[in-house]
């Protein structure tokens, strides 16, 4: 018996997800992607995002039991992303999950969509426990976070001004890269020289915090400046040295906070955690100081129904169900 089985819902951006988990064995997980809706629009529209999950969410769940081979009946709770997030994205899966619940008298959990991404690694892994140190950098959050237990989270630094997929997102429009920009700077990179521009790394005297506003704006200051000089760096070789700058920071800081706190396994969580570049880096860090590294899979990286059910389960387990009353909560806090 690996733990309570669980259908949850994700909805808090851009990906309505559905699966079915049993502790932290995934029966289904299930994802529709709304990419193609919001790429012409060149980054996520609330309102748009919020009428596809509507569309989505009734056949999604239908499929998600159906591949599970879980009876509704069969199920110990229902759980959904609570927040942080969009609001109307937040509410479509909150709403629809809270009155599926209702109806079927089976336990609610309203899970914070971070703490999801910190029970992503333990999907993947066996051996992912706490005490750990886990870096989760997706399109909205940047945070070094010191895992003391299940449930027992302390955010040890985070972005001061924009998250590193933010900024991902960002250069990848400056350079005409599309939406999103995170895989689209990776597969750019993929040739590149990532010294060949030295772009600069911020707060190197914070231990854990970042910043990458700065960065943006040196990019685009250093490329104009190249650009009317007539001697414009390759677009390999600008990417690469973009991703550089972004992995460079995102690794170091994690790996200060994996010396100071004396952990032996790190982890890692949310869509920027795909990057091919900051998984190599991290695991050469990591391999160096002879601390465990557990990165999921990359479509487990990125935002799935899987790991907020794994949450959500975990939590039904101790008996921390959500009330009916309880609301969504865009700002939800680790
Ligand atoms: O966790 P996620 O799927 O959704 C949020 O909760 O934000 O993360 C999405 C972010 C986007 O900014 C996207 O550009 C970035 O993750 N991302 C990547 C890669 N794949 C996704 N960034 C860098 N390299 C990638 N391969
Ligand atoms: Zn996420």
């Amino acid at each position: 018996m690996s733990g309570p089985t669980v259908l949850a819902f994700e909805t808090s951006c851009d990906e309505t997800a559905v699966a079915v988990v049993e502790g932290r064995r995934v029966l289904s997980n299930l994802l529709s992607s709304q990419v193609e809706a919001h790429a012409r629009f060149g980054g996520v529209v609330p309102e748009v995002a919020a009428r596809a999950h509507v569309e989505a969410i009734r056949s999604l769940t239908h499929r998600a039991l159906g591949e599970a081979g879980v009876h509704p009946d069969d199920l110990d709770g229902i759980a959904a992303t609570r927040g942080p997030g969009l609001a109307g994205s937040l509410l479509v899966g909150f709403s629809f999950a809270k009155a599926m619940a209702w109806s079927r008298g089976v336990p609610f959990i309203g899970v914070d969509h971070m703490e999801g991404h910190l029970f992503a690694p333990r999907l993947d892994f066996e051996d992912f426990r706490p005490p750990a140190v886990v870096l989760l950098a997706s399109g909205g959050h940047s945070q070094v976070v010191l895992m003391r237990d299940w449930g027992d989270y302390r955010v040890l630094g985070q972005t001061i001004d924009d998250a590193a997929g933010e900024a991902f997102d960002k250069l990848a429009r400056f350079m005409g890269l599309g939406f999103p920009g995170g895989p689209a700077i990776d597969a750019l990179s993929e040739g590149g020289d990532p010294e060949a521009i030295r772009f600069p790394r911020a707060l190197p005297s914070r231990r854990y915090d970042f910043s990458f506003s700065g960065l943006k704006t040196s990019v685009v200051t250093r490329l104009q400046k190249a650009a009317e000089a007539g001697i414009l760096p390759a677009r390999e070789d600008a990417a690469a040295s973009i991703q550089e700058a972004i992995v460079d920071v995102l690794a170091a800081k994690t790996m200060n906070a994996v010396e100071d706190h004396r952990v032996e396994i790190v982890g890692g969580g949310g869509g920027v955690l795909a990057n091919r570049r900051l998984r190599a880096r991290l695991q050469e860090e990591a391999a160096r100081r002879g601390v465990g590294l557990f990165l999921p899979r990359p479509v487990m990286c990125t935002d799935n129904g899987a790991m907020i059910g794994a949450a959500g389960s975990h939590r039904l387990e101790r008996g921390e169900i959500t009330g009916w009353a309880a609301g969504v909560d865009v700002s939800m806090k680790l």
